[in-house]
């Protein structure tokens, strides 16, 4: 192993973990390697054992070592077949649509009954609420007759929006007042009133790579311009990738979803959802938090959305219960104290309000507990899920198949072999009978051509298996193919 230099400018610490990671990089020290203990390694380097501590925890934060109880430090070993971060690559803008008519196939896909719905994002569909909905349905119309049928009021029904926030308090203990929340169609329809509110034609605006696909389109028809921030498949955006584009453009607005992210399935850790803060403000921008899939965390515990963290006025927080409850209902919500007005005259021009039957039915799911009480059955069924695709993933894709290791929701992102052409994949499975996203759809300049989004947010069954298997035969002809 390389020794330490000693530079009196830098932190001791942090010359510590240079050197481990200079060694690493040359191979000195190779995945699985011990490192020297702590008391070793002070004596070696001349620091002391507490400076060796902090370099090693540290040097644990950013996955490149990792402790094995009572036994040390070793070099982690990069799994076979997980997801690796991204190389930074320079940020350029992006008009977001190149692949308009491939996302209308996209979609057609999703709409086509008959086939195994691989391609949609859909948690709820795991295990679908419809009967206690229904129940909360006749209930409402028994008890409201008439008024269930009228108009609702612009920002939305105070039951639900009361409903709402006692769900914020209940789940993550944040106190959120019911008037800074506006009922929207849908998390889509969220997301188009908080980015009205804040930017305009020509705006830039930063985007997590790989990023929900809808954003796009709706970055793409506001005329407004996407740059892509690196992600990385196990903390979410990369903040030092996020300082270079903020450095290089002149960004408006970040959506991101930290919570919980599409299609990676990764929750940014709380501290450097804190450091988001501090960064966007040093940089003026706001933050429109795409929070649709907090409640789907496998283990159940919510992350808390950056605008419940900090009070900022520059955070609007957007949420939807069409991955908990019931997309067809498309009832979604924004959350800003800032914003309220110019979202509440957004929504008169673009929708006049949502539709109250669906609000109260929602408002009487919640109340009853009906809600926590489906979540708390939801979640294991979706992680066993999603086990159950990575299981025959690992079986029957070819071997250099990457995954990502979703901490929720219901979707499993594949990097398959260079050679695979994912859209060529995608025709074939819909000529065999079966959904799936293909990579390109997530992404406003031309990456991921050999990457799908593949779904569990649906009953499992053996079709959903048999359709797996094919995928994954079918993905190894066209690798093979593609290497000839
Ligand atoms: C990350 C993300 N945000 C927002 C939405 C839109 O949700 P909704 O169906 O409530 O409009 C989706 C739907 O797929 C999504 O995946």
């Amino acid at each position: 192993m390389q020794t330490l230099q000693k530079d009196p400018g830098a932190y001791l610490y942090s010359q510590v973990i240079d050197l481990i990671s200079d060694n690493i990089e040359s191979g000195a020290l190779r995945p699985g390697d011990r490192l020297p203990s702590l008391r070793k390694m002070s004596q070696s380097a001349g620091v002391s054992i507490p400076t060796v501590r902090q370099a090693y925890i540290e040097l644990e934060r950013q996955r490149r070592i990792e402790s094995r109880p009572q036994s040390g430090f070793y070099v982690r070993p990069q799994a076979a077949n997980q997801l690796v971060d991204p190389a930074p690559s320079s940020a350029s803008l992006a008009p977001c649509m190149h692949c308009r008519p491939l996302m209308e196939r996209v979609y057609d896909g999703i709409n086509d009954p008959r086939l195994v719905p691989l391609g949609i994002a859909n948690p709820c569909m795991a295990k679908p609420a419809a009967k206690s909905l229904h129940r909360a349905m006749k209930r409402v119309m028994a008890r409201t007759e008439e008024r269930a049928i009228g108009y609702a009021s612009t920002l939305g029904e105070p039951a639900l929006r009361r409903q709402i926030a006692y769900h914020y308090l209940d789940s993550i203990g944040a106190q959120v007042d019911p008037e800074h929340i506006a009922i929207t169609n849908g998390g889509q329809e969220a997301l188009l009133l908080a980015l009205k509110a804040v930017a305009s034609t020509g705006d830039v605006i930063a985007v997590e790579t790989p990023t929900y696909h809808g954003l796009l389109e709706l970055i793409d028809s506001l005329g407004m311009l996407a740059v892509e921030v690196e992600t990385c498949p196990e903390e979410g955006v990369t903040l030092s990738e996020l300082r270079r584009t903020l450095e290089q453009h002149d960004v408006k607005v970040c959506m991101f979803a930290t919570t919980l992210g599409n299609p990676l399935g990764v929750t940014m850790p709380e501290h450097d959802r804190r450091k988001l803060i501090d960064l966007l403000e040093e940089f003026d921008a706001t933050l429109i938090e795409d929070d649709v899939y907090g409640d789907l965390r496998f283990d159940g515990v919510r992350p808390v959305p950056a605008q419940f963290l900090r009070k900022s006025k520059r955070i609007i927080t957007c949420g939807s219960f069409s991955k908990t409850a019931a997309p067809g209902y498309r009832m979604g919500w924004v959350v800003s104290e800032q914003y309220i007005d110019r979202i509440a005259r957004f929504k008169r021009a673009f929708s006049c309000s949502s539709g109250l039957l669906q609000q109260l039915t929602l408002a009487d799911f919640l109340a009853t507990g009906d809600y926590a009480r489906h979540l708390k059955v939801l979640r294991p069924i979706l992680k066993t899920n999603a086990d159950r695709m990575s299981a025959l993933v690992a079986e029957h894709f070819p071997a250099t198949t990457r995954t990502s290791r979703p901490v929720g929701a219901s979707v499993l992102w594949l990097e398959l072999p260079e050679s695979v052409d994912a859209i060529q994949l995608f025709d074939d499975a819909i000529a065999a009978g079966i959904s799936i996203a293909p990579g390109a759809i997530f992404s406003p300049s031309e990456r991921y051509a050999n990457f799908i989004r593949l779904s569990y947010g649906h009953p499992w069954s053996e079709r959903t298996e048999d359709a797996l298997r094919w995928l994954g035969k079918r993905a190894g002809e066209l690798s093979q193919l593609g290497r000839g």
